[in-house]
């Protein structure tokens, strides 16, 4: 079952596998995620949810059971 990820504020969608790692995703995308740790305790890498939720993409994955996901990677630094 493939899921649709829209990267923002590009605008770039994307199929993705459920429990690919969200960096590959992006990636695949031809976008790049900063990343430190790859642990999960810098949060260099973090993303923000459609929801408004904030994750550590390095340590993430598509869910299971959304059909598509909205992640904004705050490439711009202005706020
Ligand atoms: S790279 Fe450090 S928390 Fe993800």
């Amino acid at each position: 079952m493939s899921v649709q990820i829209r990267f923002l504020p590009d605008d770039v969608t994307i199929a993705a596998e459920v429990g690919e790692p969200l960096l590959r995703v992006a990636s695949r995308a031809g976008l790049s995620i900063p990343t430190g740790c790859l642990m999960g305790s810098c949060h260099a890498c973090e993303v923000e949810l459609e929801d408004g939720k904030i994750i550590c993409a390095c340590i993430s994955s598509v869910p299971p059971g959304c059909q598509e996901l909205t992640i904004n990677l705050f490439v711009d630094p202005t706020w």
